[in-house]
């Protein structure tokens, strides 16, 4: 069995994992940040890479003490290295490579989205290539089809604001404080939703993107115009974004079904003195994937918390005649398990990195994936 330090620091959570290649979670430790962010009502990035700096090393040696472990019986060393807030990011990155150097372990750079993408296979030992994956989180709001380790094509993403940071705004406006999701989705439990006429974007539309930031607009009226409960705005805020994930689902479950793979074919880099450090598998080895139609619906990132979401997924997939896995809530969340876990994935492929990999605050799962039309300035 391998045994990789997986390390995360992309926004504001610090954490360290000591993982086993058999799936064994033999430590985790995580520092939050929310008490340091609250007064912000948001995450202030240089206040998120100092806090990194303070807790990281501890953590780590906390989960090696844990798991009963020295560094030295430690496989590989992994880390976030994007994307994210690039100040924390490099914090973990740098902190990855002075252990590696000094231990003389192999270091694997990690996308923290396929930290994501991965982590339901950490939990759920009978999920297999490929699956569908709904990666919605506060930075992301994404449909994945996940063919093998580093096999990703992006089916959509959102034009503007990501679902959990529309929970985010929805919280604030109803005054209920940071972080967003969790308030909201209690509140909404004594709201009707239905009280409150609420726009649906992108409903039905062609291509299976995401928008929200309509929606929040019209939550920003409903609460304006006095005339609601905060109650049933929540309800009715929370059954749109249902109601949109639900119906952008099917559309990428149509079109992951129905299209034929992409001829772009991601190249072959194993040239470990390439500082891009995206390390592509080989698409060929893996080509029957794209023909098949996933049999399992998965849910990722922090939204995944949310019970009326899991619910409806649940339903979705059972109506498609596809399982359904939600990893456990505390692997939906950032975490580091996910990280070392990915990095286990990585490692048994022989797929390392090379100390001079650069940080990277934007870094797409899928790099032939298009901009949705009507995209802002967001990846
Ligand atoms: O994956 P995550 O921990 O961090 C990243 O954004 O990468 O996701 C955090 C997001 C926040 O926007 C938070 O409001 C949302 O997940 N969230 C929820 C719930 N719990 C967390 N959204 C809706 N319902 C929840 N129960
Ligand atoms: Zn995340």
């Amino acid at each position: 069995m391998a045994i990789i330090l997986g390390i995360e620091s992309s926004c504001d959570e610090s954490a360290a994992a000591l993982i086993g290649s058999d799936r064994t979670v033999l430590a985790h430790r995580l520092a939050g940040q929310e008490e340091a962010h609250k007064p912000y009502g948001g995450v202030v990035p240089e206040i998120a890479a100092r806090a990194h700096v303070q807790v990281l090393t501890p953590l780590i040696e906390a989960a090696l003490k844990d798991a009963g472990l020295a560094l030295d019986d430690v496989d590989a060393i992994a880390a976030t290295a994007g994307p994210g807030l690039i100040g924390g990011v490099m914090v973990g990155l740098v902190t990855a490579k002075a252990l590696a150097m000094a231990a003389g372990k192999p270091l694997i750079a990690v996308n923290h989205l396929e930290g994501h993408a991965l982590s339901p296979r950490l939990a759920d030992a009978s999920l297999e290539f490929p699956y569908l994956l709904l990666l919605v989180s506060g930075g992301h709001c994404q449909i994945l089809r996940v063919d093998g380790v580093g096999q990703y094509r992006r089916l959509a993403t959102t034009i503007d604001d990501a679902a959990g940071e529309a929970f985010d705004k929805t919280a604030k406006i109803l005054g209920l404080g940071y972080p967003g999701g969790p308030r909201v989705e209690a509140l909404a439990r004594t709201g009707d939703p239905k009280a409150v006429p609420l726009p649906r974007p992108l409903l039905g539309s062609a291509e299976p993107h995401f928008s929200f930031a309509g929606l929040k607009s019209a939550v920003l009226r409903a609460a304006q115009s006095g005339a609601h409960r905060p109650e049933d705005i929540a309800a009715g805020f929370q059954q749109a974004v249902v109601d949109c994930l639900v119906d952008r689902l099917e559309r990428a479950l149509a079109k992951s079904s129905s299209s034929p793979p992409p001829p772009f074919v991601p190249s072959v880099s194993r040239d470990l003195s390439q500082p891009s450090g995206i390390t592509s598998l080989d698409f060929a080895r893996d080509k029957r994937n794209l023909e098949t139609r996933p049999k399992t619906l998965v849910v990722a990132g922090g939204v995944a918390a949310n019970g009326a979401i899991r619910a409806a997924l649940e339903a979705l997939a059972a109506r498609n005649d596809m399982g359904f896995v939600a990893p456990p809530l505390w692997l939906c969340t950032d975490n580091a398990a996910m990280i070392g876990w990915a990095g286990a994935e990585r490692f048994a492929l022989g797929l390392t990195d090379p100390l001079d990999i650069a940080a990277r605050p934007r870094w797409p799962l899928d790099p032939a994936a298009e901009a949705a039309r009507g995209a802002g300035v967001k990846a």
